[in-house]
């Protein structure tokens, strides 16, 4: 029997040689076959790259050293630590509070499935910036809200290693409030705890929750936004546009996650009537500044399928969250570039990622249940959310007309002048020699590549006709920021599962 072959087993062979051969040229020119894995580990990996602080001999990215040791001395305080935001060296504590909260949140839906190492250092890159807003937040009545003068550190093209730039610390109290970077700060310590909580380290855990909810009562007593506090240390740089209000509710509904306890309930459901004024047409936007559209996707969970689900206005707006954003909802508010890519004119535009990683947190909100969203005429299922998703994250990684992969280090092809003034100039272990504020100047106008790989960076990305100029000058395209890759991590959490 074994060796007996028809011509038409003959056949059969040659056209399953065939098929495959075609499916392997499909995924050669379609890029469908991609390494989540990798992708993964490498955008867990670039948080190394932006650490501030003293650096522990587990440092991967090796071109990087000791940075601002001194940061809060002169004020008496330790805010040594941290992550420095994007391309420069200043510590924002508002967007890198997002960026915590949404890299927690990632790990708290996904983090089961990615396996033990990106585990751990997953839980090392959350701890570094958490062990941070602990000292930002260690005195009663003060909110460390940011180290480093923007217009200082913008003006040098210096690596963080040798910096001599002010390192101002501006911080907002309650006589001169910051709700918005206090509440986010509050709502990323409250997500963090879950991590811990779930993952192996209980104390620390507790100690976050409780911290969590202390920030969280000074945000809300003390209410008033940065913008008005520190002024000019923020704007124009991550002004609070879109108010404080949203990071309230944004803060009480993590706490409710993590103590479950109705205090917080209570708050988001009667604020989310009174703060409505501030809330209302903002369903469309998810990023380090608004957080309208998570608040309503977080809650979706908890009144999804209950008799909740009809006296909240969870669902029907993260409903509305969708229809803004799905390219076949006749009601959308966002654009496309021709090769598919969420796209809003403005800088970074990757930043917008967040949008995407939303959409999968309530596509498996909804999973088991019957809901279709129905955007006018056209109805749109989870499945069809988790498929959308897919295709973001696969533009990024490579299937885009670029044919290019916009994480550094990333398949074959990917951006090589990251506007990063520590990537593009010479790490201090091959020059040692102190490069000051205009001494970097040469390096970053070069057309050369960086000499440092920030592996696992993503960059601000293509313009709205999906071109990318490789420009290091370009910041607008060719700069990373932590909130990028933070929601990206959760994104590729969930895809390395299920590839
Ligand atoms: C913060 O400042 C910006 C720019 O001046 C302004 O548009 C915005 O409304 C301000 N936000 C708050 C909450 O005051
Ligand atoms: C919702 O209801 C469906 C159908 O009754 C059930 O299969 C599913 O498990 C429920 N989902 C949740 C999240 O409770």
């Amino acid at each position: 029997m074994k060796n007996r072959k028809t011509p038409f087993s003959h056949f059969l062979k040659n056209f399953i040689v065939l098929l495959v051969i075609s499916i392997k040229i499909a995924a050669a020119t379609k890029g469908i076959l991609h390494d989540y894995g990798d992708a993964l580990s490498k955008s867990i990996l670039f948080f190394e790259g932006q650490r501030s602080g003293k650096l522990p001999s587990t440092q991967r990215l090796t071109w990087r050293k000791d940075s601002a040791l001194r940061d809060g001395f002169d004020y008496g305080v330790d805010l040594t630590g941290g992550y420095y935001d994007a391309g420069d060296n200043v510590k924002f504590n508002f967007p890198m509070a997002f960026s915590t909260t949404v890299l927690s949140w990632g790990i708290i839906e996904y983090g089961k499935s990615i396996g033990p190492t990106n585990l751990k250092d997953a839980l090392e890159a959350i701890r570094w910036s958490t062990d941070y807003f602990l000292k930002a937040t260690s005195i009663n009545g003060v909110v460390f809200a940011q180290v480093g003068d923007p217009n200082g550190d913008h003006n040098c093209w210096q690596r963080p290693e040798d910096m001599d730039t002010p390192r101002t610390v501006y911080a907002v109290t309650e006589k001169s409030p910051g709700s918005e970077v206090s509440a986010e700060i509050a709502a990323a310590l409250a997500a963090s705890s879950m991590v811990f909580r779930a993952f192996g380290d209980r104390f620390y855990a507790k100690v976050l929750l409780q911290r969590a909810s202390k920030v969280f009562e000074f945000a809300d007593k003390y209410r008033g936004s940065y913008n008005n506090s520190i002024g000019a240390g923020t704007c124009p740089f991550y002004c609070d546009f879109s108010g404080y209000q949203d990071e309230l509710l944004w803060a009480s509904a993590w706490l409710h996650k993590a103590t479950r306890s109705p205090v917080y309930w209570n708050y988001v459901s009667q604020n989310m009537k009174n703060f409505e004024s501030f809330i209302e047409g903002s369903m469309s936007e998810f990023g380090w500044d608004a957080k309208h559209a998570g608040i309503n996707v977080l809650l979706s969970k908890f009144v999804v399928n209950q008799s909740l689900e009809y006296t909240t206005p969870f669902l029907s707006n993260a409903d509305k969250f969708v229809c803004n954003v799905m390219p076949e909802s006749p009601s959308k508010s966002w654009g496309y570039t021709p090769g598919g890519l969420l796209y809003k004119s403005g800088m970074c535009n990757l930043q917008h990622t967040s949008m995407t990683f939303l959409l999968l947190a309530y596509a498996r909100y909804l999973k088991n249940t019957n809901r279709v969203i129905q955007c006018d005429h056209v109805a749109i299922t989870p499945k069809r959310l988790i498929h959308f998703t897919k295709s973001q994250v696969d533009y990024i990684l490579g299937d885009n007309p670029m044919k290019m992969s916009y994480m550094v280090g990333y398949g074959n092809k990917f951006p090589q002048r990251v506007h990063h003034r520590g990537s593009s100039l010479p790490s201090i272990s091959t020059h040692p020699e102190h490069i000051d504020c205009k001494g970097g100047t040469p390096y970053f106008l070069s057309n050369s590549p960086n000499p440092n790989l920030l592996i696992g960076a993503v960059v601000g990305g293509p313009k709205s006709d999906d071109s990318f100029a490789d420009d290091r000058i370009d910041a607008g395209q060719s700069e990373p920021t932590t909130y990028v890759n933070a929601p990206l991590v959760g994104l590729l959490a969930y895809f390395k599962a299920r590839s």
